[in-house]
């Protein structure tokens, strides 16, 4: 069984999808051990809550230094120790020993097909403001491990998505998540819960 953590700071939709793969059998073999939001507000923290999921905020506002907030970030995760972290939406620095002691260990969705759109301040609605603007026919979601690089990490899986005319960024947004990112998320995770639940392995990086 291959127990995971979920960062979230947002809707949680993807969240979502990963709860709904697990009921539905399309993610297989796979627990989810908590839920880490950054953001009390996030809507993310109600679907745990919900669904009955252990759900944490830890919020560096609550810290007198980012020293403190990254001490009890990592407690956090040591106290659930999961075989996998998956970062939904999580839009925080991570600690920087964070991809020491779970290298290969965490992945991350992005709302683009990497190498475009990616990197340092492209996050939510600014990835698809700059694929509209830059006038790609197609754009899509990758999955990829989280190393010390900002979307620099071994990419597990794409899916690309029409543009098409008429395209905002929220209705690209949403496009994106509904035809690529609730659909890969639970796909890699399942993957790497099938092929890579000896957490030996994935210490070593899955998907290579
Ligand atoms: C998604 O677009 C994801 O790709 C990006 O942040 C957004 C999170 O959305 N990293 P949600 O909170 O899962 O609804």
């Amino acid at each position: 069984m291959l127990s995971i953590v979920v960062c979230v700071s947002g809707g949680g939709t993807n969240l979502q999808a990963i709860i709904d793969g697990i009921h539905s059998g399309a993610i297989r073999d796979t627990r989810i051990a908590g839920v880490i939001s950054n953001n009390a507000g996030a809507y993310a923290l109600v679907r745990a809550e919900e669904n009955a999921l252990p759900a944490f905020c830890i919020s560096p506002k609550s810290f007198e230094d980012r020293a403190a907030f990254n001490r009890a970030f990592m407690d956090k995760l040591s106290e659930l120790s999961p075989d996998l972290i998956v970062l939904a939406g999580f839009l925080v620095i991570l600690p920087p020993e964070m991809t020491k002691v779970y290298a290969g260990r965490i992945i991350n969705i992005h709302p683009s097909l990497i190498p475009s759109f990616c990197g340092k301040g492209f996050y939510g609605l600014r990835v698809h403001e700059e694929a509209l603007k830059r006038g790609v026919k197609i754009t899509g979601a990758t999955v990829h491990i989280v190393d010390e690089g900002t979307d620099t990490g071994t990419i597990l899986y794409q899916k690309a998505v029409e543009v098409l005319p008429g395209d905002t960024p929220e209705i690209l947004q949403k496009r994106v998540m509904e035809q690529a990112e609730w659909i890969i998320l639970p796909k890699a995770i399942d993957e790497i819960a099938q092929q890579c639940g000896n957490t030996a392995v994935l210490q070593k990086g899955c998907g290579s």
